[in-house]
């Protein structure tokens, strides 16, 4: 049995993460080491294909004593490291917690695996693995005709949040080179799915609709992104952690590049036919133009080849089904949506971030 530490499990891409691998793989115990910060929720844990195999601590990654006990007793063999701030609109507000967790975060944690992997020597060094999960917001932003990031492009980050996980990137790789950690990175894409904190894009569009409140488009909308599946990604993780090369970056993609205003509308059509009867159909009519976010990034793209042709992933859900099942998943789950808000600063966060942005 492989012994798993995932950190940031209980947010959205990690809750995801453990609901997949605990169906996908019987041979794995995980334990899910989360801060529970306004972004995590044991709601997102709810129903595991298999509760036995799945230890929740809650705490930091800045906490060493804590990481090196999780270490010792669970006889951790692999890492995969999702735990950081992740939303680019907080981390022009507060850009300090983002270099604690992301940067202070990751170092803490490759100064347990060296201690325990390198130094004491816990496992043979072929069993080992530490997996960091990454963005494709590190290289910063393409022009229109510029071609597609991949895993040689040299890294340009623009946002606080681009900023800090471009260092702990650094840092990854870093442990590779100078001590030999056995590492994987993989830089990915917008993702979208359930559970995703609703201060993102898609969420807050849907719950926004749904509630007749304005929909905040950034700019002129005309920004480009491309989305994947959560599932998708996901497999990509396992796949990178247990069958990439040591050392090696992977990019991760879903091959979809709509403008964010036709994310939006298609939200909004989606919307219009499961619920016909709303007073707010045709929600096209709640999309508001606000201003734009500063060093906003135009357009994202990212070529998937290496990890295609290396070990055979590629993304299966198309766009138009994906979106669907999210639209239905959050009309589906208003318990999920109560809870969320119920814990977390989301009010506040509204406020705070489109109060004062003007039209
Ligand atoms: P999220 O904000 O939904 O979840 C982050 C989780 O980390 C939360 O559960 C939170 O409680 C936890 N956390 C925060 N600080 C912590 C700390 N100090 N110690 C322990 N836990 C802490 O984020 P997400 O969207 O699920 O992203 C997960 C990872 O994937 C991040 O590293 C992000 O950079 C990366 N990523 C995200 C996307 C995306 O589209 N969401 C795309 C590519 C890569
Ligand atoms: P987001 O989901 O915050 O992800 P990221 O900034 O990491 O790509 O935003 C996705 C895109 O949607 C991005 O171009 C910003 C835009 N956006 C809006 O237009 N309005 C909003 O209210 C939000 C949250 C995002």
């Amino acid at each position: 049995m492989k012994s798993v530490l995932v950190t940031g499990g209980a947010g959205f891409i990690g809750s995801n993460f453990i609901h997949w691998l605990l169906k996908h793989d019987p041979e794995v115990r995980i334990v899910n080491l989360d801060a529970l910060t306004y972004a995590g929720s044991l709601e997102n844990l709810r129903d595991l294909p298999d509760e036995s195999r799945h230890t929740f601590v809650q705490g930091s990654i800045t906490d060493r004593e804590l990481i090196d006990r999780i270490f010792a007793e669970h006889k951790i063999d692999t890492v995969v490291h999702f735990a950081a701030e992740s939303h680019v609109d907080r981390s022009i507000h507060n850009p300090g917690v983002f270099v604690d967790t992301n940067v202070v975060g990751t170092f803490t944690l490759l100064e347990a695996a060296r201690r325990f992997w390198l130094v004491e020597k816990t496992h043979p060094i072929e069993a080992v693995r530490f997996h960091h999960v990454s963005t494709d917001e590190v290289f910063g932003t393409l022009a229109p005709h510029e071609p597609p990031f991949e895993e040689d492009t040299s890294y340009a980050p623009r946002s606080p949040y681009a900023a800090s996980k471009a260092s702990s990137d650094h840092f990854v790789r870093a442990y590779n080179t100078t001590y030999g950690l056995p590492i994987t990175i993989s830089n990915c894409s917008n993702n979208y799915g359930p559970r995703q904190f609703p201060e993102k894009l898609i969420p807050l569009m849907v719950l926004n609709a749904v509630n007749g409140r304005p929909l905040p488009v950034y700019g002129d909308g005309m920004q480009i992104r491309d989305w994947l599946y959560v599932d998708d990604h996901c497999e990509a993780i396992w796949k990178v952690a247990t069958k990439g090369r040591v050392g090696e970056t992977y990019c991760v993609g879903g091959d979809n590049q709509p403008p964010n205003i036709e994310i939006v509308k298609t939200i909004c059509s989606i919307l219009d036919e499961l619920q016909p009867d709303s007073e707010f159909t045709p929600h096209e009519q709640l999309i508001t133009y606000v201003q734009d976010r500063p060093g906003h990034d135009r357009r994202y793209d990212i070529r998937i080849d290496k990890i295609h042709e290396e070990l055979g992933w590629q993304p299966s859900h198309d766009l138009a089904q994906g979106l669907l099942d999210t639209v239905k998943w959050y009309l589906d789950n208003p318990e999920w949506i109560e809870a969320i808000t119920k814990q977390s600063d989301l009010n506040t966060w509204m406020k705070k971030n489109y109060g004062e942005r003007k039209a």
